[in-house]
C-alpha cells in the first residue's frame, strides 16, 4: 500500500472510532458490539505501530474514554484516571512481568494484587474531612463530568465516613454498575449492563438515577493527603473498614501459572456472580514498586487487565424449553444464566435437535460452554461433565408436541437413508397454536404479504389478546380495541391500517409464499405461480389430483409436491386460502399471449454449447412456452446437447416426441 492510502486508511478508522465513541459514551446506543469496538481500536493501535508516520490526537492511543458531555459540570481530575492494557494469552502476561523485572532491575518475586474486573463505569469520589464533596465520572481520563447528586444516590455510596483514621483528603475510584437481576427487568433499553449503568449514572436528573438500582464498589485511590499506604490488598481491607464495598473475590498471587489458574477457573464460574465481569485485573501489591513503575502515555506500567473470552462463556442451563416452528419442527432452547460475551448477554442457547442433546448428553443444569460469534445464534459445544451434579437426570425429548399435544415425529429422509435429526409435530393446520402463531409472523413478513406495520412482537400480542388466530382476522381488526392498548398511539394505529389495507395487493407468487407451506420457499413459490398463472388454478391445485401435473415442471420435485398435498388436504388450510382470495386482490401472472412457443413445452437433456441452461429456460418462457422436467405425453421437444440422457432420448423416441438438435432448437427459435 502507498503511504497516502495507508493514511486515509487510517484517518476512516479514526472516523468510526469516534462516531463509535459517540454513540457508546454519549449517546448509549453503541452500534457495534464491545468486542467489535476493541477490534477497530487495535486495528488503528497496530496500523500506528507499522507506519510510524500516522498520528491523530483522537487516536485511541491519546484518547482514554470519552470527551466529557456537554450536560455535566466539567472537573479537572487532580490525578488522570487512565486505562488499562490488556492481556489476552499468557504470553502477554509473561511479556507484562518481564518489563517490570526489566524496569526495576529486580531479582526476587514479587505478589499480585488480583481483582475482578467488574463491567461497569468509574468514578471518583472526593471525600473531606470524612464528608463526600464531590463525584466525577472518568470522562476522558483528564476531564470528567460533575454527577455528586446522581452518585448520591448509591447505597453503597458512603456520604460520611466515621472512622477516625480516615484521611484528611482523600479522591476513593471505584466502579459503577448495574446487577444482573435489575438489568434483566430492563434489557430492551440497553444492549448490556455497562451501557445500562452509564446511561443511568450520567441522566441530568438524579431521580432518574435512582430509578435504575447501582451499585459501587471501590478499588483504589487517586489524589491522598496523607499517602502512608504501603500495599494495595492492605488498603483494599482498610476501604472496607471505612464503610466502602469491596470485592470479596479479591485475591493475593504470586506468579504467572497461578494467575492463569485462577483466571481459568473464575471463567468458568463467572456466570455465578450477580454482576458482569470481563476479566481479572493484576496490580502489583507493593505501592512503592508502583511508584517506582509509574505510567506509559495512558495506562499503568505496574497492572494488566486479563480478559475473558469475547466469543464463549461458560454458564449454568436453567431449563430446556422445546419451540415449536412454523413447519412443526421441534427445537431445543436451552435458557441459561445470562452471560456477557464479548459484550452481548446471552440467556438462551439453540441445541438444534433432539439428535444434537442426545449426542452431547445435555442436561438441565449442566454447566456448559457456549459460543457466539457473528450472526451465528449463540450455541453450546461443550458440557462441562466433572460439574455434573450426581443427581442430575438424562433429558427426556418430548414425543408430543408441548403444544399442541400431537403425536410428533422424525421424518426418513429417502436419499440420504436416515431418519431426519429434527422431530415434528405432525398437524398440519392451524390447530397446533405454536404452528398457527408462527405461520402468521411467516405470513406478514417482508417476502410474503409484507406488513412492516405489524411486527413478529404485535403479532404475538394480538394474538394473546384473541385479536388474530389466522392470517385473514388481520383483515378484520378492531382499530378502536387497538387504539385503546398501552403503547399504541393514533399515529401507530393509523400506520397499521395503513400497511394493512396496503398489503392487500400482492403477487401471486408471493401470496403463494405466504401461505407458509412447507418446502415451498420464495423460488419454489416463484416457479409455482409461473405455471399456475392465476389465484384461481392455484386454488384448483387442491382438486381432482391437480397437483401432480406440477411434477413435470423443472423445479419441483416430489417433496414439494406431497407437501402441497398434504397441505390442501387440511380443510383449515383450505379455508384460510379460500377467505384470504376474497379479500386479497392477487395479480394473475401476465400471460404472454402470441409467443412462438405458446403451448409448447420443452425439455432438455445434456450440455448446451454457448448457453446456460436458465438461460435457455428464460429464452423458452419469453416466447411464451414452458419445461418441464420429465418425459411424458405432455412434452412437445425434447432438445439434446453433449451427452444426454439415453434413457431420456430412447423415451422421448418410444412416445414419438419431436427430438431437436441445439441448432434446430436456435432455428425454431428464429
Ligand atoms: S484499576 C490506572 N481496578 O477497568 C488503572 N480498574 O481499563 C485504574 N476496573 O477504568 C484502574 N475493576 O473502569 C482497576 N479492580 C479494578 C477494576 C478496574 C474494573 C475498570 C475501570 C477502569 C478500567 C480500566
Amino acid at each position: 500500500m502507498k503511504k497516502d492510502e495507508i493514511k486515509k486508511e487510517y484517518r476512516s478508522k479514526i472516523k468510526s472510532y469516534l462516531k463509535h465513541n459517540q454513540l457508546y459514551y454519549e449517546n448509549n446506543k453503541p452500534s457495534i458490539t464491545d468486542s467489535e469496538y476493541d477490534k477497530l481500536k487495535s486495528v488503528i493501535l497496530e496500523l500506528e505501530k507499522k507506519y510510524k508516520f500516522l498520528n491523530d490526537e483522537n487516536s485511541p492511543s491519546k484518547l482514554v474514554g470519552y470527551k466529557p458531555s456537554k450536560s455535566f459540570d466539567k472537573y479537572k481530575h487532580k490525578i488522570p484516571m487512565l486505562s488499562l492494557s490488556n492481556a489476552f494469552h499468557e504470553e502477554d502476561l509473561k511479556n507484562f512481568e518481564k518489563k517490570i523485572f526489566n524496569f526495576l532491575n529486580l531479582k526476587t518475586k514479587f505478589e499480585y494484587s488480583v481483582e475482578p474486573k467488574i463491567d461497569g463505569i468509574s468514578a471518583s469520589l472526593t471525600y473531606k474531612n470524612n464528608k463526600l464533596i464531590h463525584g466525577v465520572s472518568r470522562g476522558d481520563g483528564k476531564i470528567g463530568e460533575i454527577i455528586t447528586e446522581n452518585l448520591k444516590t448509591i447505597k453503597d455510596i458512603p456520604l460520611e465516613i466515621k472512622s477516625n483514621n480516615f484521611p484528611d483528603e482523600i479522591e476513593i475510584r471505584g466502579e459503577v454498575f448495574i446487577s444482573k437481576k435489575d438489568f434483566l427487568k430492563i434489557k430492551e433499553k440497553f444492549a448490556n449492563p455497562r451501557n445500562a449503568a452509564s446511561g443511568s449514572l450520567r441522566q441530568k436528573d438524579p431521580n432518574e438515577t435512582k430509578k435504575i438500582p447501582l451499585n459501587f464498589m471501590a478499588y483504589t485511590y487517586g489524589y491522598t493527603s496523607n499517602d502512608d499506604f504501603k500495599y494495595q490488598s492492605n488498603f483494599l481491607r482498610k476501604l472496607n473498614s471505612w464503610g466502602f464495598r469491596t470485592n470479596k473475590d479479591n485475591k493475593l498471587l504470586n506468579a504467572i501459572d497461578s494467575l492463569v489458574k485462577f483466571h481459568k477457573n473464575f471463567e468458568e464460574i463467572r456466570f455465578d456472580l450477580d454482576y458482569d465481569v470481563d476479566g481479572l485485573v493484576y496490580k502489583v501489591n507493593d505501592l512503592n514498586l508502583q511508584k517506582r513503575l509509574g505510567f506509559t502515555s495512558n495506562a499503568p506500567r505496574w497492572a494488566i487487565a486479563h480478559k475473558f473470552s469475547a466469543h464463549s462463556a461458560s454458564t449454568k442451563i436453567i431449563n430446556i424449553e422445546i419451540q415449536v416452528g412454523r413447519t412443526g419442527a421441534l427445537t431445543p432452547v436451552a435458557k441459561v444464566r445470562p452471560i456477557n460475551i464479548g459484550g452481548v448477554v446471552v440467556s438462551n442457547a439453540t441445541l438444534h435437535n433432539e439428535d444434537e442433546i442426545n449426542r452431547k448428553d445435555i442436561r438441565i443444569g449442566d454447566v456448559v460452554k457456549i459460543e457466539r460469534a457473528g450472526d451465528v445464534i449463540p450455541h453450546v459445544i461443550e458440557v462441562d461433565k466433572l460439574k455434573r451434579e450426581i443427581n442430575s437426570k438424562k433429558f427426556k425429548f418430548p414425543s408430543k408436541c408441548p403444544s399442541c399435544g400431537s403425536n410428533t415425529i422424525k421424518e426418513f429422509n429417502f436419499i440420504t437413508k436416515k431418519y431426519d435429526a429434527v422431530r415434528r409435530c405432525t398437524n398440519e393446520g392451524f390447530a397446533c397454536e405454536k404452528i398457527a402463531i408462527e405461520r402468521i409472523k411467516h405470513f406478514i413478513s417482508k417476502d410474503a404479504i409484507n406488513i412492516d406495520g405489524l411486527g413478529k412482537k404485535v403479532v404475538e400480542k394480538f394474538w394473546d389478546l384473541k385479536f388474530i388466530k389466522l392470517p385473514q382476522d388481520i383483515y378484520n381488526l378492531n382499530y378502536q380495541k387497538i387504539s385503546s392498548l398501552d403503547g399504541w398511539g393514533m399515529q401507530s394505529v393509523s400506520n397499521l391500517k395503513f400497511s394493512i389495507e396496503n398489503s392487500k395487493e400482492v403477487t401471486l407468487d408471493k401470496f403463494i409464499f405466504s401461505l407458509g407451506i412447507r418446502h415451498i420457499g420464495i423460488e419454489n413459490a416463484k416457479i409455482i405461480a409461473d405455471f399456475t398463472k392465476t389465484i384461481n388454478n392455484f386454488f384448483n391445485l387442491s382438486k381432482n389430483n391437480k397437483i401432480n401435473e406440477l411434477t413435470h415442471i423443472d423445479g419441483i420435485g416430489e417433496t414439494q409436491v406431497k407437501s402441497l398435498k398434504n397441505f390442501f388436504q387440511n380443510k383449515v388450510n383450505i379455508k384460510v386460502v379460500e377467505k384470504l382470495m376474497s379479500i386479497l386482490k392477487v395479480k394473475n401472472k401476465e400471460i404472454k399471449k402470441g409467443g412462438k412457443f405458446r403451448n409448447r413445452s420443452f425439455m432438455f437433456t445434456g450440455k448446451l454449447q454457448n448457453i446456460s441452461r436458465a438461460e435457455a429456460k428464460s429464452l423458452i418462457e419469453e416466447n411464451s412456452g414452458s419445461i418441464v422436467s420429465s418425459v411424458s405425453k405432455k412434452l412437445d421437444y425434447l432438445v439434446i446437447g453433449e451427452k444426454p440422457t439415453n434413457r431420456k432420448v430412447q423415451q422421448a423416441k418410444n412416445l414419438g416426441i419431436k427430438i431437436l438438435s441445439q441448432k434446430e432448437w436456435y432455428d425454431l427459435l428464429n
